[in-house]
């Protein structure tokens, strides 16, 4: 095992969300251990602002706008990602993800619910059926899921199918790539104090009538959101050769919710 610091030195990484939160905060733990970052993201404005803001080594990091659940934009990123340092992608993590909305079934409606499912499912298998064989022998996936993939609460019926779905993608590539010695594994956040989940608070305070952050922090052991940063390590675990004996798992970063 390479005990160096830049233990991804030269790894060519792509990170779909690339704008967001969790890819930006994971872009920063990789480009810190000598990776090589492709940011995807369809919000073209955010990502070049997430772009500059790492201040990185333009020689270590690209970017591309795309939609992931558009499939020529799929070709389009993975081929330009592959093409970008003429090597074989190392690590593939499928993070870009929407919540839809905070309703009961009966409620939801259709046109968002096949929304969530194109963004979070048909996203990540686009990502996996054209990425899969640009990825180098031994290279390792990450599917960025949720604790709702193994939970679920009233009211997410798209969010919480999309993330359960992720996990047998997730089991069924992880077996079908094993013989390359590529490595597929869900990571499966609990609530982040961030944008994304202070958006879903918002909403979920109004529903059940007293604050929604609170009783988050009330339903995990640890007693808090966690952070991006705090991903971002489990994240650089998952892609390095420190997780060489690992596949087909979903890796909980909760404090404690799912128990
Ligand atoms: N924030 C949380 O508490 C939390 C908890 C568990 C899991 N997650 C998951 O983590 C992932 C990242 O979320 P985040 O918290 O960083 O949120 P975020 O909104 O900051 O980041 C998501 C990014 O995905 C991009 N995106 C959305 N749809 C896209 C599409 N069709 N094509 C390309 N890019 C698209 C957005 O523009 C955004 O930049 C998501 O999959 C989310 O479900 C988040």
């Amino acid at each position: 095992m390479d005990q160096t610091e830049e233990y991804m030195a030269g790894k060519v990484c792509v990170l779909t969300g690339g704008a967001g939160s969790v890819g930006l905060a994971s872009a920063r733990a990789l480009l810190a251990a000598g990776a090589r970052v492709f940011l995807v993201d369809r919000d073209a404005a955010a990502l070049a602002r997430a772009a500059s803001s790492l201040h990185a080594d333009p020689a270590h990091l690209a970017t591309a706008a795309a939609d992931v659940a558009d499939s020529g934009q799929t070709r389009d990123y993975l081929g330009r990602a592959a093409a970008r340092w003429a090597r074989p992608i190392d690590f593939l993590f499928c993070n870009a993800g929407i919540n839809g909305a905070i309703v009961p079934i009966t409620e939801y409606p259709e046109d968002l619910f096949d929304a969530v499912m194109a963004v979070n499912v048909r996203g990540t298998f686009l990502a996996l059926k054209y990425g899969l064989p640009l990825l180098a022998d031994g290279a390792s996936v990450l599917i960025n899921a949720s604790v709702v993939a193994v939970t679920a609460d009233p009211g997410i019926a798209a969010y919480a199918t999309s993330k359960h779905a992720l996990v047998g993608l997730m089991r069924v590539a992880a077996k079908e790539a094993a013989a390359r010695r590529i490595r597929v594994n869900v990571v499966a956040p609990g609530p982040i104090g961030n944008a994304f989940q202070a958006d879903i608070e918002r909403r979920l305070t109004q529903v059940v009538g007293r604050d929604a952050t609170a009783m988050l922090d009330a339903a995990i052991p640890l007693g808090r959101h966690g952070t991006p940063e705090e991903i971002a390590q489990m994240v650089l675990f998952l892609a390095s050769s420190r997780s060489s004996f690992c596949t087909g798992g979903v890796y909980l970063v909760d404090g404690g919710m799912h128990v």
